[in-house]
């Protein structure tokens, strides 16, 4: 039954992502991280961490001045909606359909390294949360826990997979072919990150987890790459490979600690400190890909294949040209390059570009934006600058560290909950109806920047 015929009916309406605030107003409790609002959420989440600091400023921070972090969700108050009244908008819904599938909502959850920082359970929180909701995960290459625990974690829920392009191709055709064997459907690979940005926060205290071992769990769980480090992997059933114990990592991590226990001739945390660097040395090498190996990859992986780190209108078109199904414009939430553009800014330009536009509308090309999403209406936004779904970053990290999984959900079904309502009452029932129609849904307001 319809949420109007069930109006109509006087019968309980069923349910949506927008039933989520009924749900809360009828609990009469708050929820476990606190608040809905995304700067109390950050603030929280930076409470709960507060003995394990530098973590949350792993999360939190970003590159040189952070003026990139601050552009990227002030790009969001250029633009205001007109709502328009008297339009029937009871029966709404956010499906969206990427590479032929239909999913709930334009939402996944965007590529985050280590998870296990903040939380002991680590990306299987969010893999959880990710089967619950029936929205997509995209499970990082930097993450604590392997493939095949996540996707394990994940069950029958949508799952994509990030890989940070290692130096080596057998390790890079390792990592695509476990990404396939265990049912992850689409394959990222971030552009932005040939090495990382100079990040002042970690900078400080010269935390870098993956240098003691932690982050590089999709590489010890990997045969290739452990056969390069000496040490044979043997498959498994239950687990993906037995011999060695690739997710026993510290919670809460201590750089400190880690440092005293290897002085002290620890042999587990004496390897993982020499896996990690040499891990890194795969991942995030310095060495800088160019345009044409993007063909090694596409022939390599049959699903929807999809470059992240897009800013500019020419690369977004050497994208289609090179094969790719798709983009992520994105800065990595101004942790790459300090001044780099508003993602926003980039997305309109994006989506302005009319050869992009017509593969968009012929189906052949996909646009997906993250960096500055907080809120249901910076989603609506995006879409109708002419994306296709947009990647929730952060946020669903301050989630996972005040209430792990449940936390993730309120985080995700709050933001929903919002995009949904905002698109009813601007006077429209699906995305479909806003999707790349900036004019009939919005105003441009200009703030002095990039007008
Ligand atoms: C702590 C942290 C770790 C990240 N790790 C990855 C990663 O492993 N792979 C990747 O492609 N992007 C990574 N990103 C970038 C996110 O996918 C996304 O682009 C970014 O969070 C968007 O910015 P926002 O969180 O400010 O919205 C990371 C971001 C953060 C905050």
């Amino acid at each position: 039954m319809s949420f109007k015929a069930a109006l109509e009916a006087d019968q309980e309406v069923p349910e949506s992502w927008s039933s989520y605030m009924t749900t809360v107003y009828r609990s009469r409790k708050p929820p476990t991280i606190g608040s809905y609002d995304p700067d109390k959420l950050e603030a929280k989440g930076r409470e709960v961490t507060k003995k394990n600091e530098a973590a949350f400023l792993y999360v939190f921070g970003s590159a040189g001045s952070c003026s990139t972090d601050r552009a990227n969700r002030k790009a969001f108050e250029r633009w205001y909606f007109t709502p328009k009244m008297l339009i029937d908008a009871s029966d709404r819904n956010l499906e969206t359909t990427l590479f032929g599938k239909k999913y709930r909502s334009p939402l996944l959850l965007a590529p985050i390294g280590v998870h296990g920082l903040l939380h002991p359970q680590g990306e299987l929180c969010a893999a959880t949360a990710a089967n619950k909701m029936g929205v997509p995960m995209i499970m990082s290459t930097a993450a604590t826990r392997s493939l095949e625990d996540a996707a394990k974690a994940n069950g029958d829920g949508p799952r994509w997979y990030q890989l940070y392009w290692p130096r080596s191709e057998p390790l890079t055709l390792s990592l695509l072919s476990r990404a396939k064997a265990c049912g992850y459907t689409a394959c990222i690979i971030t552009l932005d990150t040939m090495c990382m940005g100079w990040r002042p926060y970690d900078l400080d205290t010269a935390y870098l987890p993956f240098n003691h071992g932690i982050g590089i769990q999709v590489g010890t769980s990997d045969p290739v790459f452990m056969q390069s480090q000496g040490t044979t992997l043997r498959a498994d059933e239950q687990s993906p490979y037995k011999g060695y114990e690739y997710d026993k990592i510290p919670y809460p991590f201590d750089p400190v600690a880690c440092d005293f226990a290897r002085e002290a001739g620890d042999e587990f945390h004496t390897s993982l400190k020499s896996l990690g660097r040499n891990w890194s040395r795969q991942i995030h090498s310095g060495l800088f890909r160019t345009w044409d190996e993007i063909a090694f990859v596409r022939k390599h992986w049959e699903g929807p294949l999809i470059l992240k780190g897009i800013l500019h209108v020419e690369d977004a078109v050497k994208a289609m040209k090179a094969g790719c199904d798709g983009v992520v414009v994105s800065n990595h939430g101004g942790r790459q390059v300090d001044g780099a553009i508003p993602a926003l800014i980039a997305l309109e330009k994006i989506c302005d570009d009319p050869r992009i536009r017509r593969a968009q509308q012929e189906g052949n090309f996909t646009i997906l934006f993250d960096s500055g999403i907080r809120r249901g209406s910076d989603i609506l936004k995006a879409i109708a600058l002419g994306a296709q779904a947009v990647l929730l970053g952060r946020p669903y990290m301050y989630g996972l560290a005040i209430s792990g999984a449940q936390g993730i959900e309120e985080v995700v079904r709050g933001i929903l909950c919002e995009t949904e309502l905002t698109l009813g009452l601007c006077g429209f029932n699906s995305l479909d109806e806003i999707w790349g129609k900036r004019e009939k849904v919005m105003d441009k307001i200009e703030l002095g920047f990039y007008s």
